[in-house]
């Protein structure tokens, strides 16, 4: 599906393809920020409590594939909200092999913690791979 530009909000938006394709020629390169950043304090606003928002073109036309509000993805819907130190997790971080079928396992992004943890040493106690049963999002 491709972001529309002659229909919904996008529509009349606009005057020239360069206004989103900020290098010229290109396309595969695209801004959202570009307009919205002169409302970067108005477009933070707008997100309180949205669970996944940052101020990056990237993650704007993932949550927002059409460019309009109705419909948007709020990672507070998935089985997955995004709590304590996630919140400033870099989307790509988690997502290495796109959106869909992310783990939502800890264990399963956090294997080399687990390895590495040597105070206490979990993979000598034998420890549980269920972190959440002593661990939580928060750091430490
Ligand atoms: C309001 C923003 C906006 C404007 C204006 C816009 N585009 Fe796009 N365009 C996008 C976005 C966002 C994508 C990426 C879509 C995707 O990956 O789903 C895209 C994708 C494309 C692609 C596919 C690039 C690829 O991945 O191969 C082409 C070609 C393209 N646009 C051409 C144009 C042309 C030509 C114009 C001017 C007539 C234009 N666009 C104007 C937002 C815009
Ligand atoms: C050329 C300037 C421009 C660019 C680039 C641009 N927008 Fe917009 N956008 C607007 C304008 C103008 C509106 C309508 C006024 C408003 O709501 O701020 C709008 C509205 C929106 C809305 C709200 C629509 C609604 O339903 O209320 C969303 C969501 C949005 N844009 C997302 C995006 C995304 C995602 C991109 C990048 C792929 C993008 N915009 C790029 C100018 C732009
Ligand atoms: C994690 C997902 C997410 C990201 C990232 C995100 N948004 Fe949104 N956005 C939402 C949700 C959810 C809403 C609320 C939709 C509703 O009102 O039901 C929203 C609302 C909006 C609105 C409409 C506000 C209103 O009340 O009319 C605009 C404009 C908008 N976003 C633009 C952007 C732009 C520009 C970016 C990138 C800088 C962005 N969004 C990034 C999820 C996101
Ligand atoms: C700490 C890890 C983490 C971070 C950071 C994260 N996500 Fe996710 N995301 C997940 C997991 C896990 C799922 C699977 C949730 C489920 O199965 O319901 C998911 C699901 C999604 C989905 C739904 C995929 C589908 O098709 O079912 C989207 C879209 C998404 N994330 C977008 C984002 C965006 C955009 C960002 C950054 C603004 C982000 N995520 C940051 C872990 C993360
Ligand atoms: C889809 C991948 C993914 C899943 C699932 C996931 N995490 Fe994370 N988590 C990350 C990434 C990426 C980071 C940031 C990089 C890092 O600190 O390892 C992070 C960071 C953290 C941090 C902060 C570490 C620090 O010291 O800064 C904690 C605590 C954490 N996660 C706990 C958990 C717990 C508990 C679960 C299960 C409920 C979980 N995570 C599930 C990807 C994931
Ligand atoms: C049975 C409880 C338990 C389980 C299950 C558990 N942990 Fe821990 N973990 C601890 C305790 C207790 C500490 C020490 C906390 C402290 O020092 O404040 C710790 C500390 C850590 C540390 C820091 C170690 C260091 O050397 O600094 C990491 C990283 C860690 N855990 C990762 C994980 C991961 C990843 C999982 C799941 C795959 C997991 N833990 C499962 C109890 C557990």
């Amino acid at each position: 599906m491709y972001f529309p530009i002659h229909s919904g909000s996008h529509n009349g938006a606009w005057n020239e393809c360069v206004e989103c394709h900020t290098a010229e020629g290109n396309f595969t390169v695209f801004s959202c920020t570009e307009c919205h950043e002169h409302n970067q304090s108005k477009t933070d606003d707008e997100h309180k409590g949205i669970s996944g928002y940052t101020f990056n073109s990237d993650a704007c036309l993932t949550c927002h594939p059409i460019g309009s509000a109705e419909g948007a993805f709020d990672h507070n819907n998935t089985n997955f909200p995004l709590t304590g130190a996630h919140t400033s997790v870099d989307c790509n971080q988690c997502h290495t092999n796109g959106y869909a079928g992310t783990s939502t396992l800890c264990i399963d992004c956090h294997t080399v913690d687990f390895n590495q943890a040597a105070n206490p040493n979990h993979t000598s106690l034998s420890l549980s791979n269920d972190c959440a049963t002593c661990h939580t999002t928060q750091p430490g």
